[in-house]
């Protein structure tokens, strides 16, 4: 018998259970309540509240702890790769060999796209942003690989799968090729899968390119960590529009079309550009600490602050690192690396930031990584795009396979006008039309 939590409205007592997850998290069961007690809850921005049990991702914002399937995101990060770490999320558990050579072939068989697509990338505007591009070129992969079905993910989930995680590659290169005015790259079946993406991308007509083993293995680290994050804003859409029983792609282009918000995935691009800005203004961190502070100013630290994470975020930690390792290697510095140590030192000591437990979290540091190996900024939210896919295909995956499933449908709180008369037009005389 479930521990049960007591609820008294109106002198009566309602009870609820209480919900425990293999890590110990409990959340009170709320399915009933309205039937119970004619009441719902309100829960602005869904703090409180949990949208689903899934075994994909585990987080603990206090501990700072991000393990994909029970292992830690560190091990992941120094042993796996991104193939390796999409497979775990898709199916569950690390493949073995065979299932990992399959799994590889299939993401090489899978890395054209339909010849006809590359008319739908000559009609986008000049300055289109690469993930509106992006955003728009997966709805449309329905159009032309049509068998995307809740049926598609268990029967076939290895080719569903590798389909969109090798296509949506292709498409971010074509989408960054369109916004330079250079043609599309054709992929190779010799390169492997983060290789093959930045030949797509830095290969010209009148330049050859060898990616160097570090910025590939930089590629392969940052995607591996962007890949899941249990039911974040984008994650969150994707569950919401997948449990309509719209198609794969249909879900996963409303992931990308969140995810490119500044409050979340394009988040890393904004964070390059209030580094440039704080440069460019002379390098004046105490200003821009207190413009963060100021609740008058809509300045914010971008790259700052996590609504789960109430300590360091694994991936900043990890991030920071690989930074200072490719800075080390490469140019020795970079003044935009030195401006965010210092605001990370200076909010870390600021009791404005610290009582508030807002810590750098995965996009303060990854734009960085990405300027340095030579990917421009447009393209920062596109890579963690790419890098989701993974995540967003294993959470669709988990919520079309759940026999209990149901179409996802908040209530609300009304707050509008009460019951009024339509008044014909003749009789609207002042600007009121109120009755
Ligand atoms: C990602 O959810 C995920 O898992 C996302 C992600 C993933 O992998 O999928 O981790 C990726 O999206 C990371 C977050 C990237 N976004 C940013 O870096 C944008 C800057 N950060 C914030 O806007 C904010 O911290 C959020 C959006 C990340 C979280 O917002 P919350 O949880 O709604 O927190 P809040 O806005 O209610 O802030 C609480 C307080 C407020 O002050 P008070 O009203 O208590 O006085 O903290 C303040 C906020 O004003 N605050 C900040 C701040 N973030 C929060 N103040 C200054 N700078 C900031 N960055």
């Amino acid at each position: 018998m479930s521990e049960m939590a007591k609820l008294e409205v109106g002198g009566q007592i309602y009870e609820f259970p209480i919900v425990v997850g293999s890590e110990g998290e409990r959340g009170i069961d709320i399915s009933t309540l309205r039937g119970k007690t004619g009441l719902i809850t309100l829960d602005v921005g869904y703090v409180n509240t949990g949208s689903c049990t899934s075994s994909i991702t585990y987080i603990d914002g206090e501990k700072g702890i991000l393990r994909y399937r029970g292992i830690p995101i560190e091990g992941l990060a120094e042993h796996s790769s991104f193939v390796e770490t999409a497979y775990l999320l898709v199916h569950g558990k690390l493949p073995s060999p065979n299932q990992l050579d399959r799994f590889s072939k299939l993401l090489t068989e899978f890395s054209l796209i339909h010849e006809d697509m590359l008319q739908f990338f000559a009609h986008f505007p000049p300055a289109s942003h690469p993930m509106n591009i992006l955003a728009s070129m997966v709805n449309t992969l329905a159009a032309f690989y049509p068998h995307v079905d809740a049926q598609s993910m268990t029967e076939e989930v290895d080719i569903t799968a590798a389909r969109l995680i090798s296509k949506i590659r292709t498409l971010a290169a074509v989408a960054y090729k369109k916004s330079i005015g250079e043609p599309m790259v054709y992929p190779r079946h010799d390169l492997r899968y983060c290789t093959n993406l930045l030949h797509m991308m830095f290969t010209s007509p009148v330049t050859a390119y060898t990616a160097d083993a570090d910025v590939v293995r930089a590629i392969d680290m940052l995607f591996i960590m962007h890949a899941d994050h249990e039911q974040n804003c984008s994650t969150s859409a994707v569950r919401l529009v997948g449990s309509s029983q719209a198609n794969l792609y249909a879900s996963i282009s409303s992931g990308i079309t969140a995810l490119w918000g500044p409050l979340h995935g394009g988040a890393n691009q904004a964070v390059m550009e209030m580094l440039e800005h704080i440069l460019a203004d002379g390098g004046n961190v105490e200003k821009y600490i207190d413009m963060a502070k100021d609740k008058d100013n809509p300045f914010r630290l971008m790259g700052f602050g996590h609504r789960v994470y109430k300590n360091h975020d694994p991936r900043a930690k990890l991030l920071k690192n690989m930074c200072r390792k490719l800075l080390n290697k490469g140019p020795g510095s970079d003044p935009l690396f030195d401006i965010a140590l210092k605001l990370e030192e200076r909010a870390l000591a600021d009791d404005y930031f610290v009582s508030r437990k807002l810590f750098p979290n995965v996009d303060f540091y990854s734009g960085l990584i990405y300027r340095s190996i030579g990917i421009p900024t447009s393209m920062f939210t596109v890579l963690f795009a790419i890098a989701r896919t993974p995540g967003w295909i294993a959470q669709w995956k988990e919520m079309v396979s759940d026999p209990d499933g149901r179409i996802g449908r908040p209530r609300q709180i009304y707050t509008g006008e009460g019951a009024r008369c339509y008044i014909p037009l003749p009789k609207r005389t002042g600007e009121s039309t109120g009755a």
